[in-house]
């Protein structure tokens, strides 16, 4: 088995999380044990040591917990149970307990901004009347204009239309409102109420107990809205994307700071101390930075950095600004650069705009898949060399592209629907996982499975069977990545230096005379002479005078 350096002890947190390499399970897509299509627990269990091998530390399981699946699992009906279609309480302590046997830990998903509209708190606040306590753990309003025929604000929803919806009283009249920032099948719950705050803080303890290491928090930075301002769009401003706009009234309100600081104190009092990770969208890294502290979270995902254009000087400035953000505060900075909410990064890659805007105008954008996949390989070993946790989305390693041309009628994103069809979704991200065999479902389930996305039929020279021992795979590049990544100790620190190169080349030092160079210019880069070549993207490797190809990334000593 592979040596595991263990976490450093760190003020206000257990350690691990400063240097851990987190692997993103979306849990209907990665391995379905029963054959019915939909990933489970027991087909997670079944590639723990695929992830053992790898090389990760931890795994995030994507919500496991019984729900509509309107919004994959994000339409939580009971934050206790396992939805028997992934398995039972027992299926998912077990996967616990091996992954603990084999050094890995397990973080679950908590998704507190919403429950499911099934959510036994919700449809009794249908059942009850206007202002009573039922009604109160939810956002209901009445509505504006005659007879309160139009929603009480302009918000809008992520997933397109109005951020509102009405209901009908038990008189069958037409009623109040309700918010959702998401589906209108995720009814936003009001965090002034101090019965969503001790109910969330007892889920906590309660999955803990369980042995979850931590949590990943699903949409953090909204859970306070500003009522005070219904006339302010909630998309304020479409080019800094749906999330994470200055001024958003839905968006990184000061209040939200006391409800973690309050499960900062329940994951401190577990032994060992859990950890709290974040998804926070916030207009820059200071600005996400302010949620990370010793009495707050541990950590927070880098949107800015999966955001960043495949330029030399953008990459650059979210580097330094995320490092720069992080020294004051006792938490590592994040780096990732996929998930199942965005367009794969090798498709991104590949295209004539590689950043991420608007998604209906970016999924319209062809792809150089070729292209995408030699910088993926690239920006792999960029973020792998940087100081801090790293976040990888399952299949990454695989190099699998987006699968752009799902046929309508099996899209499963409700944004797909209520954007009117202007935005597919994010499906494409999210068919299941190839991991042997020349046909379909290439092992993500027993043969004859029939996944719930269909796979492209020619994913088998994908799968992990077909790319492992080959040196020139993706997978081969983070296997061996991530083995660097956790023995050589030059990676152990929390610093980099930026070396002379060309403005379109990044070439920066940690310890011990490691170096990374990766080169976003259109001509060879040569590295510096004398250099001992540790891994090359470029299967081809620096050729023998050391010159390092476009859109190649190297790591070396000097
Ligand atoms: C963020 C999750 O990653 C996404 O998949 C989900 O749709 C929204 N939050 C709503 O829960
Ligand atoms: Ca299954």
């Amino acid at each position: 088995m592979m040596l595991r350096r263990q976490g450093e002890p760190s003020p206000g947190g257990p350690g691990w999380e400063r240097r851990a390499v987190v692997y993103e399970v979306y849990i209907r897509s990665f391995a379905d044990a029963n054959g019915d299509g939909i990933g489970d627990i027991a087909g997670i269990r079944s590639r723990l040591p695929y992830l053992r091998d790898l090389g990760v530390d931890a795994l995030w399981v994507t919500p496991w917990y019984p729900s509509p699946q309107v919004d994959g699992g994000y339409d939580v009906a009971d934050y206790r149970a396992i939805d028997p279609q992934f398995g039972t309480l027992g299926d998912a302590v077990g996967l616990i307990a091996d992954a603990h046997a084999l050094g890995l830990r397990v973080i679950a998903d908590i998704v507190p901004n919403h429950t499911s509209s099934a959510h036994p708190w919700f449809l009794e606040a249908l059942a009850a009347q206007p202002e009573s306590a039922a009604r109160s753990r939810y956002v209901f309003r009445d509505g504006r204009g005659a007879g309160g025929s139009e929603p009480p604000s302009d918000w809008l929803s992520i997933f397109g239309g109005p951020a509102w919806t009405r209901i009908h009283e038990a008189d069958g009249r037409p009623g109040q409102w309700y918010l959702h920032m998401f589906d209108a099948e995720q009814p936003d719950l009001e965090w002034s109420n101090l019965d969503v705050r001790a109910e969330f803080e007892d889920i906590l303890r309660t999955w803990f107990e369980r042995g979850v290491d931590g949590f990943r928090i699903d949409v953090a930075s909204s859970l306070v809205k500003d009522h005070g301002r219904p006339g302010q769009p909630h998309k304020a401003d479409p080019a800094s994307s749906a999330y994470g706009s200055v001024n958003d009234p839905l968006m990184n309100q000061p209040g939200v700071h006391e409800i973690y600081r309050g499960w900062r104190r329940v994951a401190d009092a577990q032994v060992p101390p859990r950890i709290l990770l974040g998804e926070v969208h916030a207009p820059n890294p200071a600005a996400v930075a302010g949620y990370l502290g010793a009495d707050e979270l541990h950590g927070a995902f880098n949107f800015h950095f999966l955001r960043c254009p495949w330029e030399a000087t953008a990459l650059r400035s979210v580097i330094d600004e995320t490092i720069a953000a992080h020294a004051s505060v006792p938490a590592s900075p994040t780096w990732v650069l996929s998930n199942h909410d965005e367009i794969r990064h090798v498709t991104r890659y590949g295209r004539s705009s590689t950043g991420i805007g608007d998604r209906s105008a970016d999924e319209r954008l062809a792809s150089d898949l070729k292209l995408g996949t030699r910088r993926a390989g690239a920006a792999a070993l960029l973020m792998l060399a940087l100081p801090g946790a790293v976040y990888l989305y399952q299949g990454e390693e695989l190099g699998l592209p987006e699968v752009a041309d799902l046929p309508d009628g099996v899209l499963r994103d409700p944004a797909w629907e209520r954007s009117g069809h202007a935005m597919r979704g994010r499906d494409g991200c999210r068919v299941p996982i190839p991991w042997s065999g020349k046909a379909i479902p290439f092992g993500f389930g027993p043969t004859g499975t029939a996944p719930w996305l269909p796979q492209p039929g020619d994913w088998g020279r994908r799968s992990v069977a077909a790319q492992s021992g080959d040196p020139r795979s993706m997978l081969e590049l983070y296997r061996r990545a991530l083995r660097i990544r956790h023995e050589h100790p030059g990676l152990a620190g929390d610093t980099i230096r930026w070396l002379t190169s060309p403005g379109d080349v990044l070439l920066f030092g940690r310890d011990a005379g490691f170096a990374c160079a990766v080169n976003l210019s259109a001509e060879p880069f040569p590295l510096p002479a004398g250099v001992d070549v540790l891994l090359c993207s470029d299967a081809a490797g620096p050729s023998g005078d050391r010159m390092l190809a476009a859109d190649a990334a190297a790591w070396f000593v000097r």
